[in-house]
């Protein structure tokens, strides 16, 4: 695993947005494995911008996201996919066939069984993640199967506290998620982690640290990556003691 160490998320979004911008300018038909969650607003501003000044074309690219709340519908302002399409898919030119979601408001087991057939046969070439406070990676919980595929899970307590920011009321944040699973995650030819913050510095500090790879800190499966680059900021950086 590879650490950079950036002063803040906004370097942190321009550092990752380069390399996506090499690795598509190496391979324009990539698959790019996407994440939402407040991590991924700088790199998806500058991906918007760098496409915006004719630095970027997706039109040959595609894209499946991480995972959904179930029983949200991807026109719900809180659901994944409206989340990217404000941010991203709006703004530049990925080819909707090549845009692969859950529907949230869809039927679980079918959107399940869909998203495990596509990650059969279709490799992310790209996989950009955050992590939540808890280690997690998409939704997949401490304790999570290290050999999982597409599933669904009952979020934390932890998670929904987190993500009640979003959302006016912790009652108001769904209790289950679908999320891609771990083993598709590991099979991603290149995996990037952004962390930003005291708050996730626990998990990091463990992932760096930990000489194993523990289903309680799901984040540490990415020590069984070909490719891994963890990008951390300056106040992460200071609490875990990287230079
Ligand atoms: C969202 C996702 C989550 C987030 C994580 C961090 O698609 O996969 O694992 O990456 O919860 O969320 P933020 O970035 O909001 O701190």
């Amino acid at each position: 695993m590879k650490v950079r160490v950036v002063d803040d998320a906004v370097a942190g979004g321009r550092l990752v947005a380069d390399l996506l911008k090499r690795t598509l300018s190496l391979k324009s038909d990539m698959l790019f494995g996407l994440a939402a969650g407040g991590t991924m607003a700088e790199l998806y501003r500058f991906l918007c911008e760098d496409y915006k000044a004719g630095l970027l074309d997706f039109s040959r690219a595609s894209c499946v996201n991480l995972d959904e709340y179930a029983g949200l519908s991807p026109d719900h302002n809180q659901s994944f996919a409206w989340f990217l399409y404000e941010q991203l898919f709006s703004r530049v030119n990925f080819e909707p066939k090549n845009i692969h979601l859950y529907n949230g408001a869809g039927g679980i087991e079918a959107e399940l069984t869909g998203m495990n057939r596509f990650l059969i046969s279709n490799t992310i070439d790209f996989q950009m993640l955050g992590v939540g406070e808890n280690g997690h990676i998409g939704f997949n919980e401490p304790e999570s199967a290290f050999a999982s595929s597409p599933h669904s899970v009952k979020l934390t307590e932890d998670t929904i506290a987190a993500n009640a920011r979003f959302f006016e009321n912790s009652e108001n944040v769904p209790r289950t998620g679908l999320t891609i699973g771990m083993r598709d995650i590991v099979r991603a030819r290149q995996v990037i982690l952004m962390a930003y913050g005291a708050k996730k510095a626990p998990a990091i500090d463990r992932l760096l640290r930990d000489d194993f790879a523990d289903p309680m800190l799901p984040c540490s499966i990415l020590k069984l990556c070909a490719d891994v680059l963890i990008v951390v900021d300056r106040d992460l950086a200071d609490i875990v003691g990287l230079r």
